[in-house]
């Protein structure tokens, strides 16, 4: 929720001179994807702050730029906002001036007592443009650097974090201290970027991927300081605080659309590479899984007696699908919750519980929150997270990374796969520790694991099959998912595509559900999607969910079937049957999900919809 970049360099480097506008804007291009409700940047320059903003995507900006040119400079802040307090107008937009436009300052988060600040301000004499929270946080700044700053931002920024309460990260630079830029961060993610005589700032290491791959992680509650020789750490009370410095292994290709219309298009055919990577070097030869990089003590873990897998939305049907997996591997009671509704049902969690939290991003506030209260009551935490640097692995007692790479359309597609394939692994892992699966099952398991890259592959292949359905089904007010077992998470997760890219109503089910009520909504031609289980199973499903098709045909559904291939019997219920792979059944929601992606990411192009930046959405969702 809300991209933010900041930059320093220095004339004459060695390497070449970066001008501050052009970073600025290449790193918003990169972050647009937190947010597209207004964007803008302010650079320093030999007379003071200049500023250009404006309501809509980073293109308009642009535009504006183009019009009325910002001179050259070398220190500049961006920002590409996510609305919450004020609407995305040109004025609500970032970065906000204070103390007589020479600070300039842009804000990810919300201030919780930005009211009472204001009320306090507004007394003072000082006038406000914007309904913003962000600028009332401007306004304290200036003041504060006017009177008990002493004129130093650093020692400003201190004093307003320690007043300011809620998720920020703000950034900021003033006319008197050119070359500098000083942030603050408090439950919003900010990663520095270390260069040769420059530095950056970030919501994430994607604002500044392509100009350098040195990064520092910031800890809670911390200020830094960048120049183009420096970056200085301090808590907000100004003590000396250490970030911890890494590498980005991301490359700049990862976060390009490589050829492919939209970038949900080509994370869609990320995800053979996806899911391998995320297996890659975690099992030895002999099926062993070694996942030393967990942290956590391997006794500790064969303790558990619950787990509690903790996300939202998309992730939290990967959780869902681990539940069937886990509890089958490990026999151990697994619960999933989201995030939101966690801390506020006062849980039973203790010692000998184990929080699984999942998450693409790393930052979404609401299982941060979660994980930190489950953390108070005494649980241990594992976060499965696909962005390094970010605050819940950080504030987690153990990590296991996905290895999907940057995943830059909103609607999640290649991290769910990886998470899926990293809830199995620790799955595995935990029923390696603990005895409840044989060596043998486990190297059985992981080689099924290892042939579905090629198998989603084989799907993507065949997606002309799947887009043709899409294109025809244009029209569509309304589609229903069906599934059971491991298929019910991927119904649901088929819906929530459809939904938020395609703006179509979508509900998933339980298809076992249906009776108890979802069936009314069965008309003439209504088109319902059903994941069939494979009939290989040891189970009966495959025959009660081909009763549960044969129930909505009966009432004039359209059935649109995703069965596993040589299931020949599905054919005489359906309308349109598209194939997967055979697997065992644990595995089958990797295969069974691309294909209801590919529908939702046409079926929603053919629209004429944007499908990296759906309406109303922001990837990270950073406000609680
Ligand atoms: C849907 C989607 C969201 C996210 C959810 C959690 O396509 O992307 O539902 O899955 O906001 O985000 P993370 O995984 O970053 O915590």
């Amino acid at each position: 929720m809300c991209g933010i970049v900041g930059y320093v360099g220095r004339q004459n480097k060695t390497s070449g001179a970066h001008g501050a506008l052009d970073v600025v804007l290449e790193g918003l291009r990169r972050l647009e994807y937190r947010g597209y409700d207004s964007a803008g940047v302010a650079v320093l320059t030999d007379t003071g702050v200049e500023s250009r903003k404006k309501a809509g995507k980073l293109t308009n900006l642009i535009d504006v730029l183009q019009a009325d040119p910002l001179p050259e400079s070398l220190t500049g802040i961006g920002h590409t906002r996510w609305a919450t307090h004020g609407g995305p107008t040109d004025r609500n937009a970032h970065p906000h001036l204070a103390d007589g436009g020479n600070l300039a300052v842009i804000h990810n988060g919300i201030i919780e007592n930005f009211a009472e600040i204001k009320k306090e301000l507004l007394a003072k004499g000082h006038t406000f443009l914007s309904e913003t929270d962000t600028e009332v946080a401007a306004a304290l700044l200036g003041d504060i650097f006017r009177t008990t700053g002493r004129g130093d931002l650093t020692l400003s920024m201190q004093e307003a974090a320690r007043r300011l309460e809620g998720a920020f990260t703000l950034l900021a630079i003033h006319r008197d201290q050119p070359g500098v830029v000083v942030a603050a961060r408090r439950n919003s993610p900010l990663v520095v970027g270390l260069g040769d005589g420059e530095n950056f700032l970030g919501s994430d290491v994607s604002g500044f991927i392509d100009f350098t791959r040195r990064a520092v992680e910031l800890g809670q509650d911390q200020i830094v300081t960048i120049t183009p020789e420096s970056h200085e750490i301090t808590d907000f009370f100004g003590n000396p605080a250490e970030g911890k410095e890494f590498h980005v292994d991301w490359d700049a290709a990862a976060a390009e659309k490589g050829g492919y219309p939209s970038f949900m298009e080509k994370e869609i055919h990320d995800q053979p590479a996806a899911v391998a990577d995320t297996l890659l070097g975690r099992a030895d030869a002999q099926g062993r899984l070694t996942l030393d990089e967990l942290r956590i003590d391997a006794a500790e873990l064969k303790d558990v007696t619950k787990i509690i897998v903790l996300a939202c939305g998309t992730s939290a049907y990967a959780g869902s699908v681990a539940k069937y997996a886990i509890e089958h591997w490990c026999r151990i009671p697994v619960e999933v919750e989201l995030s939101h509704e966690f801390r506020y049902r006062d849980p039973i969690v203790d010692a000998n519980t184990l929080i699984v939290s999942i998450s693409q991003s790393g930052e979404t506030m609401d299982t941060l929150m979660a994980v930190r209260y489950a953390k108070e009551q005494g649980a241990k935490t594992l976060s499965i997270c696909n962005t390094n640097g970010s605050t819940i692995p950080r504030e987690s007692d153990a990590v296991l990374y996905t290895h999907a790479g940057p995943e830059i359309a909103v609607a999640s597609t290649k991290a769910f796969l990886a998470q899926i394939t990293a809830t199995y692994l620790l799955g595995l892992y935990l029923a390696q520790l603990r005895g409840n699966l044989f060596t043998g099952q486990i190297k059985d398991i992981l080689a099924d694991l290892h042939e579905i890259p090629a198998q989603i592959q084989e799907v993507l292949d065949r997606e002309g099959e799947i887009k043709d359905l899409a294109r025809s089904m244009s029209d569509a007010e309304s589609v229903l998912f069906l599934g059971r077992h491991v298929g019910y998470p991927v119904a649901m997760e088929g819906a929530l595509k459809l939904k938020e890219i395609a703006y179509i109503h979508a509900e998933g089910f339980a298809a076992g559900e249906l009776k108890h009520g979802p069936i009314a909504l069965i008309d003439d031609g209504q088109p319902v999607f059903v994941v069939v289980p494979s009939p290989r199973g040891r189970h009966s499903l495959h025959s009660k969910v081909v009763s549960n098709i044969q129930e909505v045909r009966a009432r004039g559904a359209k059935t649109l079937v995703i069965a596993e291939a040589g299931d020949d019997a599905v054919r005489d219920y359906a309308e349109f049957v598209f194939y997967v792979p055979q697997t065992p059944t644990l595995l089958m929601p990797l295969l069974a999900t691309v294909p209801l992606q590919i529908f939702a990411c046409e079926l929603a192009t053919a629209k004429g919809f944007d499908v990296d930046q759906p309406r109303n959405l922001a990837k990270s969702v950073t406000v609680e």
